[in-house]
């Protein structure tokens, strides 16, 4: 049985980094454990998969030192964790757009998602350079090119069509947390949230381990999920009816 999609917005790096007199690189290097740890539990708590917001679109916009350290951080995951994360069963992927990233950064995160292809306890999506604003645009895009090709009608451009597009198959998010206290999405997995639960936490991303996680399934399995419709019905989205025959 398909399990639980969780994402999460890891946020508040800075602001740990700050509480304790650091400068705010040493908060990023802090949440690379949190990361670990997270991705170490998700599959006992019966998440299989899991996306992370790992650098915005937006986050270009930070000074230079910071976005470089912050992909020196991922190229050095992708390679200390690799063995661990093959072991365990974890395949890896990226999700985000590709052109714009280092291609050191881009290496490592192919050479991974090809080493660790055959896993299938945790799927684990890392966005980097993602929008998701962006990623409706880019595959509105591809299924207008196909109309235009004409190999698309376009009475075929459906919600269906598009949510494969944009997706690629993986199912919706179930839950999805935002650390650090802050409640709002910040253009973070806009289609894929339609009916997703959303859990806010004050804890801070390098504070963040596998047992507030826990907690926040805990909560979760306490709401009521409906799908628009009146009944409500237990468990992740891959095992309710499409969201897309509920009205409202
Ligand atoms: C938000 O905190 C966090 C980020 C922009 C980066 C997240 C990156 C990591 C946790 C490390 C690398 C990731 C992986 C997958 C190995 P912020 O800097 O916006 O914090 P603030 O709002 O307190 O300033």
């Amino acid at each position: 049985m398909t399990g639980m999609h969780v994402a999460i917005i890891m946020d508040g790096n800075g602001r740990w980094a700050r509480q304790q007199g650091k400068p705010r690189w040493r908060g990023h290097l802090a949440g690379v454990d949190s990361v670990r740890d997270t991705v170490r539990g998700s599959p006992d708590l019966g998440i299989t998969t899991l996306t992370l917001y790992a650098f915005s679109s937006d986050n270009w916009k930070r000074p230079a030192a910071e976005v470089g350290r912050l992909f020196w951080l991922l190229r050095e995951y992708c390679r200390r964790e690799r063995n661990e994360l093959i072991e365990n069963g974890v395949r890896v992927s990226h999700v985000g757009r590709r052109d714009r990233l280092p291609t050191k950064a881009l290496t490592a995160l192919d050479d991974l998602a090809r080493q660790s292809a055959a896993g299938t306890r945790l799927h684990l999506r890392l966005a980097i350079d993602y929008s998701a604003q962006e990623m409706i645009a880019s595959a509105s895009r591809r299924l207008a090119e196909e109309v235009q090709a004409g190999t698309r009608r376009p009475d075929e451009v459906t919600r269906d069509a598009l949510e494969l597009a944009l997706t690629d198959g993986v199912s919706p998010v179930d839950l999805l947390v935002r650390t650090a206290g802050e409640q709002r999405l910040s253009d973070f997995m806009l289609w894929e949230t339609a009916y997703a639960e959303l859990y806010f936490t004050p804890v801070l991303w390098p504070d963040f381990r596998r047992a507030d996680l826990a907690t926040a399934l805990t909560a979760f399995q306490r709401r009521e999920r409906r799908f628009g419709g009146l009944v409500a019905v237990n468990g992740s989205a891959a095992g309710a009816p499409a969201p897309k025959l509920a009205v409202g």
